[in-house]
Order: structure tokens, then C-alpha cells, then sequence
């Protein structure tokens, strides 16, 4: 059966940057069977070749190669920060349609550059992260939209991702044994890697922020005896959005604090809640308030026992995803490249525990609307809008003042496939057999 969204043909794309980031990609590769990769390319010439004996991909021998073949239609641009505006540049310039890792630029006037060279040859720019694209994030803004917490106030998102310094960051390699670069996310900073993925799904729900007060730190500054270029990049922000609909959202980001990376959307009626972004298929949770969810939790035998205070109502219930073309892609087996059945077990348990992302499925998006001549699905004003607010939090120090943000973007809607989906999940929410009857008597404990 074809799912809405769906389409036919294929894309020819060539990879540029063939580091650590470029085997997430390759995960779920297999999932896109559209994406026809032409070839790789690599300035190291030996990452290069390394995929390419491990991928069965073509290598092109230098830029100019990829600029000249017409059968690549995208760019994916997987290359290191600093690389990310002279690369999609020249992309650009010769007539490719680019999709980069983020953050796209280091610079706002940079991006702005780049769309208007895009924008003047009538190309697609488009940058990663596509998370909030996830099962996930759809049910969650389609909760929102069927009114399941009533009035929307409040975001609290976190990303604290461990004390890296503490987990040998420099034994980390990728499948094809791309070293993680940690000297490198330490310079440029936690926040500068990590915010848009919690900004771009509080965006995509709930639009445009109109101001942001912020701030950061380094509150760790011996992570490691390597010497570090700057070495005051903040391993520590946190920030206030103040939204344009009205919502009011925290988001906090280090690598100091145990790994937590929680998103909570809080309205007048009700909760929704999820564990992490990095989970595509991360459950959904909705609370709509009770007296006796809202008491319930005041216990701390409830609060620290989940399973019991799901009973009373606290955290709600889990709602059924909604799906598109691609969900499938999250939780299948991995198909690609050589592996033995010990690291496919491994890599499952990983998937289902630690993470399982489809960094192709924003790839497959553009693509996809690429072939089928519609707006992009992750729009330029909406990347600038991330950009800016990115370097407001980074870049707002000890002493960060409120922000008004210069850039917008206009509001869209989530997939085609959540649009369609007939279920409402305000609708069909049970508060459960205890919350029905007990409200009369909470009130009467109440009454000391
Ligand atoms: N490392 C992660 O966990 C991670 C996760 C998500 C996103 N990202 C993002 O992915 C991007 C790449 O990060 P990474 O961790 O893979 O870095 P990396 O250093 O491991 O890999 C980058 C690769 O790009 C190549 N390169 C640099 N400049 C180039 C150029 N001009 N032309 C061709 N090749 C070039 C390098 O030789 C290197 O192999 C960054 O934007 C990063 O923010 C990284």
C-alpha cells in the first residue's frame, strides 16, 4: 500500500565528508532505496576510500568531479563545521541542490548568503537536523493540535549529554572506524551542536520565537590536556524563548550533567512527554490533568516509582504513533554494509535502548519534494530562524541580556500523513478507572 507522501523515482546525490556523522547516515541508507548515491568524497582521501570499500559506493576524485556530473541532482553535505559555507557555496554556485549537517553556517550573514544564492538559481537549501519529522515529534504536535492538553504554555526541553570528558571520548569510533572528533565538539561547543535539535520541533509546533534571553558557560574547563582552539567555548546554556504564539519555552544544554534528554510540553489541561529526540520512536506520553494525577504526584513513593504512578494518572498514557512513508525506517535491522550477527545484535539493542534516528529521512523529504516540484519541507526562513537563535544561546555568556530575534519564518504544518490521520488523541483519552472516581474524595483529604 502507498502511504500519503509517498512518491516514485530516484534522486542522484553525491556525499561530501565521510567522518563520523556520515555512518548514522548510513544506518538507515537501506531504508531510501530512492536516494541513489552516485559517489563519496572526502579531502581525506583514506575516509574516502574506507567507505567506499565498506559501502560499495564510487569515489569522486575531487569536487570539481561531483560539480560536473549531472546525474547528481543533491549534495549532501556531511563535511566538518568550518567546511559547511565554502562547500554549499560552490554546490550552490554550480547549480546543485544542497542538504547540510547542521549547524548550516558559523555566521547568520553566511546563511543568509547562501539562500540567496539558492534562491537566485532557483535551487533547494536544506539542513539537517529533521527530527522533528520523528513519530515522535508528529504524534506530539498532533496531540497539540487535537487539543489534548488544552492551551499550550509551557516547554521544557533538556539536553544535557553526559560528562563526556569522563567517557574516554577519544576511544569513540564510528562503524567504519571514523574517530569521534571530541576536540573538535569541545571548540565548538555543546550548544552550537546540540540546541537545534530540540529547536527545531519546538519551532515546527509552535512557530516563531519573537525574543530569547540566554546564557552560558564553561563549568568545565580541564576536559581534556589537549590543547583546544578557542578553549572557552561554553559546555553549559540555558535559555528562555519567548514565542510569538505565546508559549514559553526553557531549553538547557550541557556536558556536565548525566545524560537527559527529555521533552515536555505543558498546557492548561494537560502534559505531553517524551524521553529523548534520539529516539524516533520514543514514546509519546499524555497526562490530561486529574485531581488525582496532579495530587498523586505529590507523593514520592508515585513520583519515583513510575509504574505505580501511572496508576494514579501521573505521566499519562502512551498514544499510538502516528505513521508515514518512512516510520518503518527507525526500528528495522540495519542492511547496510558487512557485519557480523554479534555487532548486529549489539547494534539492535543499541537501536531499541540507546537511540535509533533516520538522519535520510530529511534527505529523503527534500529529495522527495525535489522530484515531486513542492516547497521544500524544511523551509529557509525556518533554518535561518534555528541559526539565529542557535548563536543567541551560544554566544550569550555570563551576562546574557534578552535577544530580539531578526529573523522569522511562517508557520507550517506537520506531514501529510499526521494531517491525514483521523484518530484525536484529546478524543479517545481515558484518564483510567482510579481518576474517574476519586476526585471527590482527594478533596476531602484536602481538608486537614
Ligand atoms: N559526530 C557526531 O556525533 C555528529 C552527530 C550529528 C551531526 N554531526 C555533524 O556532522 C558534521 C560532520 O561531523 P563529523 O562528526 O562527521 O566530523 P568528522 O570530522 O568526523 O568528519 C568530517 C569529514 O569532513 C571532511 N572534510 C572537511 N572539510 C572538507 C571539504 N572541504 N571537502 C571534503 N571533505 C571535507 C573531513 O576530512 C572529515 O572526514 C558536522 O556538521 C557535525 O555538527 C556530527
Amino acid at each position: 500500500m502507498k502511504m500519503q507522501g509517498e512518491s516514485t523515482g530516484k534522486t542522484g546525490v553525491a556525499i561530501i565528508g565521510c567522518g563520523y556523522v556520515f555512518d548514522h547516515y548510513m544506518t538507515t541508507a537501506w531504508a531510501h532505496p530512492e536516494i541513489d548515491v552516485r559517489g563519496v568524497y572526502d579531502i581525506d582521501l583514506a575516509r574516502s576510500a574506507k567507505v567506499s570499500d565498506y559501502y560499495g559506493f564510487s569515489i569522486y576524485p575531487d569536487l570539481q568531479a561531483i560539480l560536473d556530473d549531472p546525474a547528481v541532482t543533491l549534495v549532501l553535505n556531511l563535511t566538518s563545521i568550518e567546511a559547511h559555507f565554502e562547500l554549499t557555496r560552490a554546490l550552490l554556485e554550480a547549480g546543485k541542490n544542497v542538504y547540510s549537517e547542521k549547524p548550516l553556517t558559523t555566521d547568520l550573514e553566511e546563511a543568509r548568503t547562501l539562500f540567496r544564492i539558492a534562491e537566485e538559481r532557483g535551487l533547494v537549501l536544506s539542513s539537517a537536523p529533521c527530527n522533528f519529522l520523528s513519530d515522535s515529534v508528529q504524534t506530539m504536535w498532533k496531540a497539540v493540535r487535537d487539543g489534548a492538553i488544552g492551551k499550550p504554555l509551557l516547554i521544557y526541553a533538556e539536553f544535557d549529554d553526559n560528562p563526556i570528558y569522563l567517557m574516554k571520548p577519544e576511544t569513540w569510533r564510528s562503524r567504519t572506524g571514523a574517530p569521534w572528533p571530541y576536540i573538535h565538539e569541545y571548540e565548538m561547543g555543546c550548544t552550537f551542536e546540540h540546541v537545534g535539535y530540540h529547536l527545531v520541533w519546538m519551532l515546527a509546533m509552535f512557530g516563531p520565537v519573537r525574543s530569547v534571553t540566554a546564557f552560558s558557560k564553561v563549568v568545565v574547563p580541564h576536559k581534556t590536556d589537549q590543547p583546544m582552539h578557542p578553549a572557552d567555548t561554553p559546555d553549559f546554556s540555558v535559555a528562555t524563548l519567548d514565542f510569538v504564539s505565546g508559549v514559553t519555552a526553557r531549553v538547557t544544554c550541557s556536558i556536565a550533567a548525566p545524560a537527559d534528554h527529555r521533552m515536555r510540553v505543558i498546557g492548561d489541561e494537560g502534559e505531553l512527554s517524551t524521553d529523548t529526540y534520539r529516539h524516533y520512536q520514543s514514546p509519546v506520553f499524555l497526562e490530561r490533568f486529574s485531581q488525582l494525577s496532579l495530587n498523586a504526584r505529590k507523593a514520592r513513593s508515585l513520583r519515583l516509582q513510575p509504574l505505580f504512578g501511572r496508576g494514579f494518572g501521573v505521566g499519562g498514557r502512551v498514544l499510538p504513533f502516528v505513521r508515514h512513508w518512512k516510520s518503518f525506517a527507525t526500528m528495522r535491522a540495519n542492511a547496510a554494509g558487512k557485519t557480523s550477527f554479534f555487532k548486529k545484535l549489539v547494534a539492535g539493542a543499541k537501536r531499541r535502548e540507546v537511540g535509533a534516528q533516520d538522519k535520510m529521512l530529511g534527505v529523503a523529504e527534500t529529495a522527495r519534494a525535489l522530484r515531486m516540484g513542492e516547497p521544500c519541507p524544511i523551509p529557509p526562513d525556518f533554518i535561518l530562524h534555528v541559526t539565529e537563535l542557535t548563536l543567541a544561546i551560544q554566544g550569550a555568556g555570563t551576562m546574557g541580556s534578552a535577544v530580539a530575534l531578526t529573523t522569522s519564518f511562517v508557520p507550517f504544518e506537520p506531514m501529510a500523513s499526521t494531517r491525514a490521520d483521523p484518530r484525536n488523541y484529546r478524543d479517545s483519552y481515558s484518564p483510567g478507572f482510579l481518576a474517574k472516581r476519586m476526585d471527590g474524595f482527594i478533596e476531602r483529604l484536602h481538608q486537614h
